[in-house]
């Protein structure tokens, strides 16, 4: 993805993106210049920093009827996993067509983040306390605010590197024969770059099994494309196009639910009985939903 990136950046004609739209969306048409003009106005046109800032509104709007929702539940289990998913669903679509990419990689992060957090109390406690105080009781949270969740954007982080929704990357294949670390490559082969195994690799990573986002501060590691042992987003040119998107709405989502609700395991459940397995598929999200009690929190 960096020293060969122009010979991979081509992905595979996979028989279902073919049957269904011909390979004709960003993710799955072949490199080149019709790629580069979707990519292009996409990035222009809705994800760029600045159209990002401007659906800002919308969104909230959407995160706001989520709470109320959740609200509503009194004291019964919320199924958050499907919660959030149909919140990340009707942000990205309506706004969106046709980037249905986007819809369950947020939603199945933000849920992995909200389970990490159930299972480890001390940090819930310590991400609950940010949010708390950056907002000073007030009744919503801006735009603005999210430089301040420092925290909260670790925790985020760590649940990428432990739980990237996309652990194959999207396929790529080859089309100039080259060299690999020794390996000769030949044309024509299809590529899966195995990221959640980047993730934990113990020559990369430090106790890489264990949950700790305070292994990210002060560290220059990131997900925008330059550090090879952390890659939830790909990298080089096929690089997903919706980092910055996606990061904002993971980042409104988890703080509206930390800052509004505090949380309980249903079933007298205590930590370590949250089911941490995963389902399989192009996205990876949790094999049984995350339920979860909320009591909404009051600001004094
Ligand atoms: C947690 C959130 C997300 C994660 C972890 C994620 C991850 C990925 C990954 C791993 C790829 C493949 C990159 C590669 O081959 O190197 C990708 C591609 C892509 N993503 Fe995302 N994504 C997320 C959110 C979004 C959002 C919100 C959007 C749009 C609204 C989006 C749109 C796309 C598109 C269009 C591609 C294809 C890019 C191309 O082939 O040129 N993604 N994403």
């Amino acid at each position: 993805m960096q020293t060969h990136d122009l010979i991979f950046a081509n992905r595979p004609k996979l028989v279902i993106p073919k049957m269904l739209f011909h390979c004709s969306d960003i993710a799955f048409s072949p490199y080149g210049n019709y790629w580069r003009q979707l990519r292009k106005t996409c990035m222009v046109e809705l994800l760029s920093a600045k159209r990002v800032k401007t659906f800002a509104a919308p969104e909230k709007e959407e995160v706001s009827k989520l709470g109320g929702d959740i609200s509503k539940m009194n004291n019964s289990p919320v199924n958050l996993s499907e919660k959030l998913f149909l919140l990340t669903f009707s942000v990205i679509l309506a706004r969106h067509a046709s980037m249905g990419k986007g819809t369950d990689t947020a939603s199945a992060t933000t849920t992995w983040a909200m389970a990490e957090l159930m299972k480890h109390p001390e940090m819930m406690g310590k991400a609950q306390a940010e949010v708390r105080r950056v907002l000073k009781g007030r009744a919503t949270i801006e735009e603005g605010d999210m430089s301040e969740f420092h925290y909260m954007k670790l925790v985020i982080k760590e649940t990428l590197r432990l739980h990237p929704p996309v652990p194959l990357l999207l396929p790529r294949v080859c089309t100039k024969s080259c060299q690999v670390n020794g390996y000769d490559i030949p044309v024509g082969s299809r590529v899966l770059i195995n990221a959640w195994a980047i993730a934990r690799d113990p020559k990369n990573w430090e106790d890489p099994e264990s949950f700790k986002p305070e292994r990210f501060d002060n560290s220059s590691v990131d997900y925008i494309g330059g550090s090879f042992e952390y890659v939830p987003f790909g990298a080089g040119r096929r690089i997903c196009p919706g980092i910055t998107f996606g990061s904002v709405e993971m980042e409104m989502i988890l703080s509206h639910l930390l800052y509004h609700f505090d949380w309980k395991l249903p079933n007298g459940m205590g930590p370590d009985d949250v089911d941490m397995s995963e389902c399989t598929g192009v996205t990876v999200g949790r094999k049984s939903p995350l339920y979860l009690i909320a009591t909404p929190y009051m600001p004094i």
